[in-house]
C-alpha cells in the first residue's frame, strides 16, 4: 500500500496555517479578539422582603440579593475590574399592580438598590438600571394593558411611554449612570431622552435594548424575578425569523438618542450582532441571557462540558461577532479567568 503522504500525486502543503498555532505564545501573538472586564456588565437581582440571599434554582450560582449582599457582590465586581452592574428589582407580590407603580417609586426596591450602589461606589462602578415595568406589573407585561375595539387585551404602547419616562427619571434621581430600556415599546428612547434632559439629567446615558428577540432563552430569568407573566411577549419583542427589523430598530434608537445599542439574546443571534456592529455609529452591547447561562451551567454540572472553557468560548464568540460591551452573569468569574 502506498503511504498517502509520499504518494507522488499528492502535493506537500506549501501554505500551512497551523504554523501560527504551534504554541500558546504564538497563539497569543496572533490573537484577533480580546476580552476586557472593563467592558463586562454583571446583571444582578435585588429582592424585597428577604433577609438573606435566595438561590435561583434555574440559574445555579446566581441569587436574589438583599441590599447588603448586593453591595458585597458589587465589591467583588469592582475588585475584578468589571465595568458595570445592571440592577433588576424583585418586588413582593403585594407590591405589584396593573401599572407597575413601584418601578418609579423612590423607595421601590430597584431604586433603593441603585441608590445604595451609587452611594457606595461612586464612579468606580457604572450603575445601570433596567428600565422596564415587567417585574412590577401584576400581569407581568412590559407595558400597561388595554382592550382593543374587538375586545382583545393588548399592551398599550403609547400609554406605556410616559411611565418609562417617569421610571428613567426616578432611576437617574437614585443615581443611575445608565438607564437601559428593555421593554421594546416603539418610541421609548425618545421619550426617555426628553424626560431625562427636562429633569436636568443630560449626563445620564441610555443603553437601548434595540434588537431584542422573543423566545425561550429568557425562561430562567422569569424565575429570577418572580415574573407574573402568562403567555408571551411576541407582540412587542422581535420574531427570531427576522433579521432586517433589527437594523430598523437600531437605526430608530440611534435617531431617538440611544448612546449605546444592544442585541439580545447573544448566542442565537450572533449574525445580527455582526450586522449591527457593522452599521452602528454607537457602541454595541450583547446580552448573554439567563438561558445561555443555564444551558452551559447544566451541561457542566452533568460533567458533559468543561464549564470554564465553555464560558470563555461563548464570550469570545460574542466579542468576535462584534460586541464591545457584554452583559453576562459570569462577569466576575470570567474576569478572574482572564486574570490567570
Ligand atoms: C425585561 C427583561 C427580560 C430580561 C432582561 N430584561 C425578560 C424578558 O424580556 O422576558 C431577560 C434577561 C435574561 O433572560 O437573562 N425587563
Amino acid at each position: 500500500m502506498t503511504n498517502p503522504g509520499t504518494h507522488p500525486d499528492i502535493a506537500t502543503p506549501f501554505r500551512r496555517p497551523r504554523r501560527l498555532r504551534t504554541s500558546a505564545t504564538m497563539r497569543d501573538f496572533v490573537a484577533e479578539t480580546h476580552l476586557d472586564p472593563a467592558q463586562f456588565v454583571l446583571p444582578v437581582f435585588i429582592a424585597d422582603g428577604i433577609d438573606a440571599p435566595r438561590d435561583i434554582s434555574a440559574m445555579p450560582g446566581v441569587q436574589q440579593h438583599t441590599e447588603d449582599s448586593l453591595l458585597r457582590l458589587a465589591e467583588d465586581a469592582v475588585k475584578a475590574g468589571v465595568g458595570s452592574i445592571d440592577v433588576f428589582g424583585v418586588p413582593t407580590p403585594e407590591d405589584k399592580d396593573a401599572t407597575g407603580s413601584q418601578a418609579w417609586a423612590a423607595d421601590g426596591i430597584l431604586n433603593k438598590g441603585v441608590a445604595a450602589l451609587r452611594r457606595e461606589f461612586g464612579d468606580d462602578l457604572l450603575v445601570m438600571a433596567d428600565t422596564c415595568l415587567d417585574e412590577f406589573t401584576d400581569h407581568g407585561h412590559c407595558g400597561v394593558l388595554t382592550t382593543d375595539r374587538f375586545g382583545k387585551t393588548v399592551v398599550d404602547n403609547d400609554a406605556t411611554l410616559p411611565l418609562y419616562a417617569q421610571m428613567a427619571v426616578s432611576q437617574a434621581e437614585a443615581g443611575a449612570h445608565i438607564v437601559s430600556p428593555s421593554g421594546m415599546m416603539d418610541g421609548q428612547i425618545r421619550v426617555i431622552r426628553e424626560a431625562l434632559d427636562a429633569a436636568g439629567f443630560q449626563d445620564v446615558s441610555i443603553l437601548a435594548y434595540s434588537a431584542k428577540y422573543a423566545g425561550a432563552f429568557y425562561g430562567p430569568f422569569r424565575e429570577a424575578v418572580g415574573s407574573s407573566l402568562q403567555g408571551d411577549r411576541k407582540t412587542y419583542q422581535q420574531d427570531p425569523r427576522n433579521a432586517r427589523e433589527s437594523l430598523l430598530e437600531v437605526e430608530l434608537d440611534i435617531e431617538e438618542g440611544a448612546d449605546m445599542v444592544m442585541v439580545k439574546p447573544a448566542m442565537p443571534h450572533l449574525d445580527i450582532l455582526r450586522e449591527v456592529a457593522d452599521m452602528s455609529s454607537v457602541p454595541v452591547a450583547a446580552y448573554q441571557v439567563s438561558g445561555e447561562y443555564s444551558m452551559i451551567s447544566a451541561a457542566a454540572q452533568n460533567g458533559w462540558i468543561d464549564r470554564e472553557k465553555a464560558i470563555m468560548d461563548s464570550l469570545y464568540g460574542i466579542r468576535r461577532a462584534g460586541a464591545d460591551i457584554i452583559l453576562t452573569y459570569w462577569a466576575v468569574e470570567a474576569a478572574g479567568l482572564l486574570a490567570r
